[in-house]
């Protein structure tokens, strides 16, 4: 390949990210070339069905049925994988596309934080790059951030807003009131959503994102598996109303830090303080923030979801490769990650809020906060948000209706938490499973 020939990429998956690449480059060829030192020019493309208007003109690219072929294909020079998924197709053609000596290019954090290990230890052997800038807060460069311009720097923690899907449907639920479903129905309609919309309400996909952050900040391998992960579709507008009148905003965060017993990942619904400058991220945005000992703390906002956004880190690491640019697929070798150790999330140390449905009857608090003190656990405040109605007919004994009651803790172990709601659930003093909202200490 000599340094001034065009760039050939061959382009698997024409969806919402891929045919907002192929517009992209179209729409910024000139000057992406001159930025790049060469043209960069899409020679093939795949899909599943070849007769799909995609809203963009393929008929100068040459079509492949198999992504797989594609990859392998000596007509393109770099593989850029948007099909999506762990395995299957998309982890095939990106072996295919290694093993055939092409860079590669992906947004599938799916098949990363399974198989990222492997794939970056195949990339170094084969001395091919393996860049995933989309992967991770789909426009944010947080993967060039963490892994070449915070390489002066020890990272503590690191936190962010990971999923567009998810912010796009609490702060709508939020704001303007909105059910779940029908939130979940519009991130679908704007491309917001994985094709399969569980993996993002689930939390499944932010937890993704974040092992590939965490690996490039910690200097760990990625782990997929080894976090804590709960996903929104608990919180209900009762915990918005709460939320609100206590001076927090509820988004779901994944944060990474180091402990003295290995590193806590987590993925969850988290009560954060209005305050902060994460509370003001909506609707489809993304944030993350770093701690680390150098830089202090930095925060990066931008789209986390959409085609063009997404595109647009495609083609940074595309424009990376152009210019000759190699870095370690996780910042390091594939060889110098240490191996990951998880903190227990039963160690984890916070504040909680706790909204129970408590039967309103004589002792009932009492008991519950006795529950709470036994496992040294203090209470910041204890409100109970709307008595019970108590209509009986003249002569009939008062029907006994559950009440909300909202707890807030000062720090206190995880463990002892759920000690503490499993027993008090136990006390038959409570009519539905207690929801819990971990509360984050932001700087
Ligand atoms: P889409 O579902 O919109 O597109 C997927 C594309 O892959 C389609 O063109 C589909 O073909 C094609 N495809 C599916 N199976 C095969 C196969 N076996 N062989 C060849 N092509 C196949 O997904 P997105 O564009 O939304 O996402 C693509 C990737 O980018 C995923 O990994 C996703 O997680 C990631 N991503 C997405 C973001 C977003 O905002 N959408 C943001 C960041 C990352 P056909 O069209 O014919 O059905
Ligand atoms: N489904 C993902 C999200 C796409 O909503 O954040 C971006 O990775």
């Amino acid at each position: 390949m000599e340094a001034t020939a065009p760039l050939r990429i061959g382009v698997a998956g024409i969806g919402t990210v891929g045919s907002a690449l192929v517009h992209l480059i179209e729409r910024h060829g000139n000057d992406l070339a001159v930025r790049s030192g060469r043209a960069i020019t899409i020679t093939g493309v795949s899909a599943r069905d070849r007769s799909k208007d995609r809203g963009v003109d393929l008929s100068a690219m040459t079509w492949f049925d198999q992504a797989t072929e594609l990859a392998a294909d000596p007509g393109n020079d770099v593989f850029v994988e948007l099909i999506g998924g762990a395995d299957g197709t998309a982890k095939a053609s990106v072996e295919a596309a290694i093993a055939a000596g092409k860079h590669v290019v992906t947004a599938n954090k799916a098949l990363l934080a399974a198989h990222g290990n492997e794939l970056a230890r195949q990339a170094e052997a084969a001395g091919v790059s393996l860049n995933f800038e989309a992967a991770a807060a789909g426009g944010i460069p947080i993967i060039k951030t963490l892994r070449e311009a915070l390489a002066g720097n020890t990272v503590s923690r690191l936190y962010g807003i990971l999923n567009g899907t998810c912010n796009y449907i609490l702060t709508r639920m939020e704001q303007e009131g909105i059910g779940f479903e029908e939130c979940l129905a519009d991130a679908q309609r704007l491309g917001y959503a994985e094709a399969d919309p569980s993996f993002d309400v689930g939390g499944q996909d932010a937890a993704h994102k974040l092992a590939l952050l965490t690996a490039i900040a910690f200097g760990t391998e990625v782990d997929g598996d080894s976090m804590y992960v709960e996903g929104i579709s608990s919180i209900s507008p009762a915990d918005f109303e709460a939320a609100d009148e206590l001076g927090y905003r509820i988004r779901l965060l994944g944060v990474a830090c180091r402990t003295d017993s290995g590193i806590e990942q987590r993925v969850h619904p988290t009560m954060i303080p209005k305050s902060s400058a994460i509370a003001n991220v909506t609707s489809v945005t993304n944030a993350v923030a770093v701690e680390a000992d150098s830089v202090g703390e930095l925060l990066l906002c931008g789209p986390g979801a959409g085609g063009e956004a997404t595109a647009s880190s495609v083609i940074s690491d595309i424009a990376d490769i152009a210019r000759g640019d190699r870095v370690g697929t996780f910042g390091r070798p594939a060889s110098d990650l240490e191996p990951y150790r998880r903190a227990a999330m039963r160690a984890h140390e916070g504040g909680y809020y706790i909204r129970l449905a408590v039967y309103d009857r004589p002792g009932a608090f009492a008991a519950i906060a006795g529950r709470m003190a036994e496992l040294g656990i203090s209470l910041e405040s204890i409100v109970q948000r709307h008595r019970a109605p108590r209509a009986a007919a003249p002569g009939q004994l008062v029907p006994v209706e559950p009440a909300p009651v909202i707890l807030i803790t000062y720090d206190t172990h995880e463990a002892d938490i759920r000690t503490a709601l499993d027993t008090i659930k136990a006390d038959g003093h409570i009519a539905d499973a207690p929801q819990m909202i971990r509360i984050e200490q932001l700087g």
